[in-house]
């Protein structure tokens, strides 16, 4: 609300241009260009490489939470990656670097206020993304980018919970934190993510077991839909309470689990050959239509009714970003998934013609579906969602993922983050949690997401 209100003010100080940025998709040169403009842009949020700032810290830091510049990481490493430009590297490694906390698995002690699994698997998915592109080794002294993947899933793993609801992971990892009582798909679907492609990146089938294990956890709570019982099937709903035994679910479906669970199922279905990865992720991506409008990508849940929050503005660019990744271990999506893609990117690009300070001509909206007029809105968010749909138009000349045994440069460490971070982290003496600390935990979904149900009910069945 308050976010709805502060841009409603600023827009009316802002004046649009015609300057859009021009992106001819059959360009790789013209498609770089654009990446480098808006990342250009994206970076206004990010001064953590500035004399007395904290790296890997968005600006300001209450308003972009700290997953989300894990989210950054990722898609910088990601702009390195398509485009071959290096300017961001630096900050990259520093960052990942800075914010590996004690035990080496992304658990520094400033987010225990807000940190949840989902929130730790962005950094997780930014670490795994660098050693599958071979991105540039930290000094051997430090942690490396596949021990620090490891360090997030072997955290993580150990915080699988049968006490309630046959398993699954909590959203939260503190007993503090609000949402620590919700099994939420996130949190689930990012173990998952990451455990595939662990797994194929090293071929440790302790991987692929918790990756089939969560995965059918998740079916049997109808998080992922099953015709029979909640149709139509392969709809990925957002989670459910131990409070009743996890027996109602918030039926709300967001982008970003789409893509962690779709490519999810391609890495397995890559590496495993076994036909029930490939049927699940064709399924998903059959479902996930419903975040189209004429081929052009939209956050369904929200932002047709204009309503997305911060968090919510930035999950297109985690499903452009997976499903672009997706047809490298999946080539039979390609020519569904592409055409969708590049619609998308060239809508995206040609709204970023917003005017505001330190970006002339080139802030990016959030809605792509305006026919190339910008929506007046601004923000870190929807900047990220630009550039990440631009750049998986480079996706055809970009090299395959390496793994350990085909390629693979960074060096893992198998029990890394096996040291029980949670257990010492609980002793330390916090100050009280305020309202507003809990307020801002985590990626945003649970509670607040009564308010949203009124504009989604067309989703809910
Ligand atoms: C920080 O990074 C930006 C690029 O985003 C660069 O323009 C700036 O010069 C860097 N500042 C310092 C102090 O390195
Ligand atoms: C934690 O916060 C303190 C105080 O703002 C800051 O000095 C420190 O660099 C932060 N550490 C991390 C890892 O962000
Ligand atoms: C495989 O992964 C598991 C879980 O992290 C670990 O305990 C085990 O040591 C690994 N095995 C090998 C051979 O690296
Ligand atoms: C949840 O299940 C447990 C074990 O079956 C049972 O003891 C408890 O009463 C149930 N709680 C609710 C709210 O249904
Ligand atoms: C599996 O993925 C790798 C990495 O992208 C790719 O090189 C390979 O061709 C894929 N295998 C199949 C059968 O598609």
């Amino acid at each position: 609300m308050r976010f709805r209100a502060l841009l409603a003010a600023t827009t009316a100080l802002l004046t649009p241009t015609t300057t859009a940025i021009d992106v001819n998709l059959d360009s790789p040169d013209s498609i770089k260009s654009a990446a480098s403009n808006i990342a250009h842009g994206m970076m206004t949020w990010y001064i953590g490489n500035q004399t007395g700032q904290t790296p890997g810290i968005l600006t300001p830091p209450d308003v972009y939470y700290w997953w989300m510049a894990g989210a950054m990481m990722g898609n910088l490493i990601d702009y390195w990656y398509y485009t071959g430009d290096s300017s961001y590297n630096a900050i990259v490694t520093e960052a990942m670097l800075f914010q590996v906390g004690p035990t080496y698995d992304y658990m520094p002690p400033n987010q225990t206020k807000t940190e949840g699994n989902d929130d730790q698997a962005f950094w997780g998915f930014a670490a795994m993304s660098a050693a599958e592109y071979r991105f540039p080794n930290p000094p051997s002294d430090q942690p490396q980018w596949l021990a620090l993947a490891q360090g997030v899933w072997n955290s993580q793993q150990l915080r699988w919970d049968n006490e309630y609801c046959n398993g699954g992971l909590r959203w939260q990892i503190f007993t503090w934190n609000n949402g620590y009582d919700y099994k939420n798909t996130p949190s689930n679907a990012g173990f998952i993510n990451l455990g595939a492609r662990l797994y194929a990146y090293t071929g440790n089938e302790t991987y692929s077991h918790w990756a089939s294990k969560a995965w059918d956890w998740l079916a049997a709570q109808n998080l992922i839909t099953n015709d029979q019982v909640n149709p139509p099937a392969w709809r990925i709903l957002d989670g459910t309470y131990i409070t009743d035994n996890c027996t109602t679910l918030t039926p709300i479906q967001w982008s970003y689990n789409v893509g962690l669970l779709l490519n999810a199922a391609a890495v397995m279905w890559n590496a495993t050959g076994h036909p029930m990865w490939e049927e699940r992720a064709m399924g998903i991506w059959g479902a996930a239509i419903v975040f189209f409008r004429n081929k052009i990508m939209l956050e369904a849940a929200c932002e047709p009714a204009g309503n997305c929050n911060t968090d919510q503005l930035s999950f297109k660019a985690q499903l452009s970003r997976f499903l672009a990744a997706s047809t490298k271990w999946m080539p039979a999506l390609s020519p569904l998934v592409t055409p969708y893609l590049a619609a998308s990117a060239s809508a995206a690009a040609a709204q970023c013609t917003g005017t505001i300070a330190g970006l002339v001509g080139n802030a990016c909206g959030f809605e792509w579906t305006t026919g190339g007029r910008w929506d007046g809105t601004y923000g870190f968010g929807q900047q990220m969602d630009a550039l990440e749909i631009v750049l998986t138009q480079l996706i055809g000349d970009a090299a395959h993922p390496v793994t350990a045994a085909k390629g693979g440069i960074s060096k893992g460490d198998p029990s890394a983050g096996t040291g029980g971070d949670d257990g010492s982290l609980t002793n330390r003496v916090w100050g009280p949690v305020t309202m507003g600390d809990k307020a801002g935990a985590g990626v945003l979904t649970g509670v607040v997401l009564i308010g949203w149900l009124g504009g989604t009910w067309w989703m809910v069945k």
